[in-house]
């Protein structure tokens, strides 16, 4: 196949390139490298652009395809500076995925997967959640990515352009061969934090200890990167037989408090880490664990890195590489 990876050079995206390019399918990345990086893209083809320029985006189509299908990771995707900057989530998430949109059908492109998030269902009603629950963001990074999805079913109605968007629960871990991983800065996320923290690197703070759980810190479900690939490669062997717009849930379905991660963390380590109590962080739900049933009977997704232990050791590889 030869497939388009937008944001390649990201995390998510990187270990896209490196699973596709592992079963021999043809690879373009497109990347402005804002937030990523080169040498993620590894040997993949590397077009430097931006989805908020459409004659780039356009260009590579007509250029680099015709394309069996376009993966699109290019996004911002932290909560809190949605919050204090919603113009840029607005108009890198959205109006930059207009840009693809309209470069796909101008160029004949009829199919897309397109990372979506947990954050759609905002602070939801109930403990494990499947697709039927509503979409009710609680914040602009989680709207940028709702309003997508509607726009998706529309493409898919007017211009039969093929979507499915995958609802990502906690990415996590890394490839395991520790040469890529997560690589973000400032980091965010809580498993670096607590890696860094292990290795003295940066004091963890813990955001939170009274929520209503039982030990009143945020519980997650953490999946794995190379699954969240997986997902993907089925995904466009779905589109070929399944018109429409889609959405599934990736998660493992086992929720882990942040104290459970430090502890787990420590296991794999052998190291100590010290944390500090915060205050709860703005817009983080108490609980996100998925239902992803649909994605298993559906797609045939079959996670491999159940175990978060495992899921923790690997990002640990990585980090302790660089
Ligand atoms: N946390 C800490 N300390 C840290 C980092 C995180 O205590 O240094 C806590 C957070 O408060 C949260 C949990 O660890 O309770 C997980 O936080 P992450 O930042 O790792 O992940 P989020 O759950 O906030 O974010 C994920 C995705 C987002 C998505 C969001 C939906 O990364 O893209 O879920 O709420 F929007």
């Amino acid at each position: 196949m030869n497939i388009l990876v937008l944001g390649g050079a990201g995390y998510i995206g990187s270990h896209m390139v490196r699973y596709l390019r592992e079963r021999g399918d043809r690879v373009t990345v497109f990347d402005n490298l804002a937030t990523g990086h080169r040498f993620l893209a590894g040997d993949a083809r590397l077009v430097v652009g931006d989805i908020l320029d459409p004659g780039a985006v356009e260009a590579v189509l007509r250029q680099e395809g015709p394309f069996d299908a376009l993966i699109h990771f290019c996004a911002r995707s932290l909560v809190g500076e949605s919050v204090t900057d919603p113009a840029l989530y607005y108009r890198n998430n959205v109006t930059g995925t207009l840009n693809v949109l309209e470069a796909m059908r101008a160029t004949g492109h009829r199919r897309l997967v397109f990372s979506s998030t947990a954050a759609v269902y905002g602070v939801p009603q109930v403990p494990v959640i499947d697709e039927s629950q509503p979409a009710a963001p609680i914040n602009p990074y989680g709207r940028s990515k709702r309003m997508i999805e509607q726009v998706l079913a529309d493409y898919a109605t007017a211009y039969d352009i093929a979507s499915v968007a995958l609802r990502y629960f906690n990415a996590a871990g890394a490839h395991p061969s520790g040469e890529i991983g997560e690589l973000h800065e400032p980091e965010t996320h809580l498993i670096p934090n607590v890696l860094r923290a292990a290795l003295g690197l940066a004091p963890l703070k813990v955001f939170g200890n009274d929520y209503p759980t039982p030990d009143g810190s945020c519980i997650r479900d953490y999946v794995h990167v190379e699954d969240l690939a997986q997902a993907h490669h089925l995904a466009i062997d779905y589109l070929g037989t399944h018109p429409g717009a889609h959405v599934f849930n990736l998660g493992n379905g086992n929720g882990f408090s942040v104290f459970e991660i430090i502890a787990a963390a420590r296991r794999v380590t052998g190291k100590e880490i010290p944390y500090d109590l915060a205050p709860r962080r703005a817009g983080d739900p108490p609980q996100l664990v998925a239902d992803a049933s649909r994605a298993r009977r559906e797609l045939g997704w079959q996670p491999r890195w159940t175990d978060v232990e495992r899921i923790i050791d690997s990002a640990w590889q990585f980090m302790r590489r660089r």
